[in-house]
């Protein structure tokens, strides 16, 4: 049996030669060096991503090895819910490795949401991001992408933003003090929660005057003309560390697959890095089959839902139509047609890692739904009221799952697991609005969303400071 720590040795020597760039699409393949930080590829503009001399590394022989790292958790890499998975994203040298204690993050066995969502006891499971040292999965991925950044010496980044990646960023500068975090957020489109944490964090926030997806277009241009390092998820390294959630899960089931990850799609980075753990760790014989996923949007912001769904868009091989997707974008933009939703984290119409996302789809035989804001607030309210909460984005999962049950393309007994993005109090407006506000009130400020019913609302009791009219209303609870 090939003990981890052996591992760990022999990994000193070969970090660097062992580990390439690549271009996604089989028909161009350009490799590009470890430390090089092209946005996308040169030659043909498709997204990159990283990729290994599996043959040549050392890797354990079963994934149940990795659970001697949980009783070690003294070293900071053990320690980590990322990099005690090192074997499995071998592209640093662990000296190289900026960690700062993230994904310590709990999967939990929900049979109160498995049952509003149709699923038998026992079968629904959900996995908690938002445990996170900034709140969000996000972390997984900065700690990727704060370790490459060190090894080719950046001192500045940025990123564009829904709230939570500009939120991690600045959590991962102000404690490594590595550089100096800058921030593109669209104007008024952050929840709270976030737009706090970047203040606070000391990162520099700019808002830009329109949208995430203006944002996202900004960044790459200032990124492209300066010496700015980008921190989004079309960074590959971002994704190597957003591979972790899915090893945690697997862990959390005893290494075992279940039959479903379900996770809400913005960017589209996570689901794309599931899709490529998988892949991996089937390469590698550690899995013998893989989960499907199934990728949420919110109706507000639905374009992977009608790509792929309305005009039949799959990643082939790596043949996508190209022109299908230019020609959705020009109808998109001369219908001025702008992503509206109140899961505000995946309010983003240009989704950067389309691509990566229609092959996980293809890998995994993936579906993909939409789901209106009404079902998704309602959802979170259910994952609040059975567990440790979530904010709005990451109930699209929990909505998904419900849906895709009643379409009978989940089965009962199937095993399930959604992925809870972000925490509960990223977002206190939609909480409190959806618990709180009255009829008229809700209407107002969400009706606009296609709110105008909050199901599963735990209203707040109004009472007078009078001790006899107190009495009476706990006495009646
Ligand atoms: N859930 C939450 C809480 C998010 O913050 C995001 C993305 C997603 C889901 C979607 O994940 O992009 O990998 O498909 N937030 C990004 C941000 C866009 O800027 O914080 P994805």
């Amino acid at each position: 049996m090939i003990r981890l720590e052996s591992l760990k040795e022999a990994r000193r020597s070969t970090a660097a030669d062992l580990a390439h760039q690549q271009c996604i699409r089989p028909a161009c393949g350009r490799t590009y060096e470890l430390t090089a930080t092209p946005q996308r590829c040169d030659d043909c503009g498709a997204l990159l991503d990283v990729v290994y001399d599996w043959e040549h590394l050392p890797v354990p022989d079963r994934l149940a090895l990795f659970d001697e790292r949980r009783a070690s958790s003294r070293d900071p890499l053990d320690y980590s819910g990322v990099w005690r998975f090192r074997e499995l994203i071998p592209f640093a040298d662990l000296d190289k490795v900026l960690t700062i204690g993230e994904g310590q993050t709990q999967l939990r066995r929900t049979d109160g949401v498995g049952a509003y969502v149709g699923l038998a006891p026992g079968r629904l499971f959900l996995q908690y991001e938002g445990l996170n040292p900034s709140g969000s999965f996000k972390d997984n991925g900065m700690t990727g992408a704060f370790t490459h950044a060190r090894m080719v010496g950046a001192k500045f980044a940025a990123c564009a933003s829904t709230g939570n990646t500009s939120a991690s960023l600045a959590v991962f500068a102000g404690i490594s003090g590595l550089l100096k975090a800058v921030v593109f957020v669209g104007s008024g489109k952050i929840a709270y929660g976030k737009l706090s944490q970047a203040l606070d964090y000391g990162a520099a926030t700019l808002q830009i005057d329109g949208d995430f997806d203006d944002a996202m277009r900004q960044v790459q241009e200032v990124c492209l003309q300066t010496n700015l390092y980008l921190m989004n998820s079309l960074n590959p390294f971002r994704l190597e560390g957003q591979k972790a959630i899915m090893y945690r899960v697997l862990e959390g089931l005893g290494w075992e697959v279940p039959d479903w990850i379900v996770v809400p799609g913005g960017n589209l980075g996570n689901s794309s890095a599931f899709g490529k753990a998988f892949a991996e760790l089937l390469h590698l014989g550690l899995i013998d089959r893989v989960p499907r996923v199934a990728i949420i949007n919110s109706t507000g912001a639905d374009t992977l839902t009608r790509l792929v769904n309305g005009h039949g868009l799959r990643w082939n091989g790596g043949d996508v139509d190209d022109a299908a997707v230019d020609a959705f974008y020009a109808q998109m933009d001369a219908e001025n047609r702008k992503a509206h939703t109140l899961a505000s984290a995946i309010e983003i119409n240009r989704p950067v890692n389309l691509d990566k996302a229609l092959r996980t789809l293809e890998m995994t035989d993936g579906v993909v739904r939409a789901v209106p804001d009404e079902a998704i607030l309602d959802a979170k309210a259910q994952v609040g009221a059975h567990g440790f909460g979530c904010e709005p984005a990451s109930a699209a999962s929990v909505a998904g799952a419900r849906l895709l049950r009643e379409q009978g393309v989940i089965g009962r007994d199937e095993r399930v697991v959604c992925i809870l993005t972000g925490h509960l109090l990223k977002d206190p407006h939609a909480t409190v609005g959806y618990h709180s506000f009255a009829p008229e009130k809700l209407k107002e400020e969400f009706g606009g969303y296609g709110v105008n019913e909050a199901r599963h609302a735990n209203r707040p009791i109004a009472v007078r400071d009078d001790i006899e009219d107190i009495l009476r209303v706990v006495r009646n609870l």
